[in-house]
């Protein structure tokens, strides 16, 4: 069966931060930090998903899914990230999956959408090995409440984003500035990766994936110093995460002139451990060019010539077909699966006089990029699902609610949820597919 769905994240929609025993996330802190989100935005109440959760998965059936994409907070779970089990946060993901498997919808939970219990982070975070087995405990803990009826398990979320966005650029949670320092944190999250699709698997999960944002790179010209550029940067942003996972190496670091000196015997074996599927985030490609000073070897040029999201970001649909028929030309048989497990995009999206909410570019984005996927399909990618990003608007991170990426508006004063015509449109494709399958 293709997994037809939707994607969000515990921190960007869940709210009750302080509910039913929840620990404090290194996304809390962060966003409460003077400076840190637009606004000051925090993900305090969110969507208040926490309380809203049957109008959510309502919402989903209406829409006509049969999968949805969540992710579970190990806060939530285990308050100081390691030790005494918080029945209640458990709780809360036993009746969502409960209600969702009621609904005909299968539960993909992610277990780290990058809301690490901050007494991890107090102890250095995904920097410290020691995370990663932690990861691997918690992912044991919430697979033994839930595989019974959980089939399909996705363990981190974009580890590329967290370590870039997190540790190298100081963006996101949790706020260090390290730039290629930042290394030792893609191995713990890769090492934590290898290590709970082992613990998955002991505790009866029967698919284990991987999500990893990816980018098509097209260097800024065809001299060589871009050429070259656009190999680092290929290397930083995709096959840092997958070749290790995909193929047990790490590729060519030398441009970042890293010593791998976090790097055990074992570990390779452990990351490569093998998975079922790829799960993909697709949102555009990147330009890249000679890096103009000695920080980081490339930067980034823009792409012109598309039209582009609220974000700025450049709407490039077939950069998705590029993206998938340049995996399987790299990794060839060693290529799992493909789960697209978020793609979509922020617009500002405005309710008129008679509350409806006219996206026409959003339905363009998704009918564009099912196109693109389709093709990729057709050229021999073994494609299994797509997730829109996302069901509600929600917190967008440093963009606090600015963003707007939902196929459902959310007032965030009222709580309203209104469906986009996006959401219709979505609804009508899938009710096409049923009865073209
Ligand atoms: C992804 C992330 C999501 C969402 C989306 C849109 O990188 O996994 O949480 O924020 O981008 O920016």
């Amino acid at each position: 069966m293709f997994l037809w769905g939707t994607a969000t994240a515990a921190y960007q929609i869940e709210g009750a931060v302080r509910e039913d025993g929840r620990g404090v996330s290194i996304w809390d802190a962060f966003a409460h930090e003077p400076g840190r989100t637009r606004d000051g935005h925090t993900g305090d109440v969110a969507c208040d998903h926490y309380h809203r959760w049957r109008e959510d998965i309502a919402l989903m059936s209406g829409l006509g899914v049969n999968a949805y994409r969540f992710s579970i907070a190990w806060p939530r779970v285990l308050p100081t990230g390691t030790g005494e089990v918080n029945d209640r946060g458990l709780d809360f993901y036993d009746r969502l999956a409960d209600a969702l498997l009621a609904a005909g919808i299968q539960p993909v939970p992610t277990l780290f959408h990058w809301d690490l219990p901050q007494a991890l982070e107090d102890r250095g975070g995904w920097l410290n090995r020691d995370t990663a087995a932690a990861f691997a405990d918690y992912a044991a803990t919430v697979a033994a409440r839930l595989a019974d009826r959980v089939p399909l398990w996705i363990t981190l979320n974009e580890p590329f984003v967290h370590m870039a966005y997190g540790y190298a650029m100081g963006i996101h949670a949790p706020g260090r500035l390290m730039l290629t320092d930042a290394l030792p944190a893609a191995h713990h999250q890769l090492l934590g990766h290898g290590l709970a699709v082992q613990a998955l698997r002991s505790a009866g999960a029967s698919q284990v994936a991987l999500t990893n944002n990816c980018t098509p790179v097209w260097p800024a010209s065809q001299e060589e110093p871009d050429l070259r550029a656009a190999d680092a940067y290929d290397i930083l942003h995709n096959r840092l995460f997958n070749d290790p996972v995909l193929l047990g190496k790490y590729p060519d670091l030398s441009a970042y002139a890293t010593e791998l000196d976090f790097l055990r015997d074992g570990d390779l074996a452990t990351i490569s451990t093998p998975v079922d599927a790829l799960g993909i985030n697709y949102y555009n490609p990147t330009r890249i060019a000679a890096p103009t000073d000695d920080a980081l070897p490339f930067t980034d040029a823009s792409i012109t010539g598309h039209p582009t999201t609220a974000f700025g970001w450049p709407v490039v649909p077939d950069g998705l077909r590029e993206l998938l028929t340049g995996l399987k030309s790299r990794y060839g048989a060693a290529l799992p699966p493909i789960l697209i497990t978020e793609n979509g995009c922020s617009q500002d999206d405005v309710p008129q006089e008679d509350g409806t909410i006219d996206d026409t570019a959003r339905i363009a984005f998704l009918d564009g990029h099912l196109g693109a996927m389709r093709r990729a399909m057709a050229e021999g990618v073994d494609v299994r699902g797509y997730f829109a990003w996302s069901l509600l608007d929600n917190f967008e991170w440093a963009e606090g609610y600015h963003q707007r990426f939902g196929l459902v508006h959310v007032d965030f004063a009222t709580q309203r949820r209104t469906p986009k015509r996006s959401y219709h449109w979505f609804r009508d494709h899938l009710a096409r597919q049923n009865t073209e399958t």
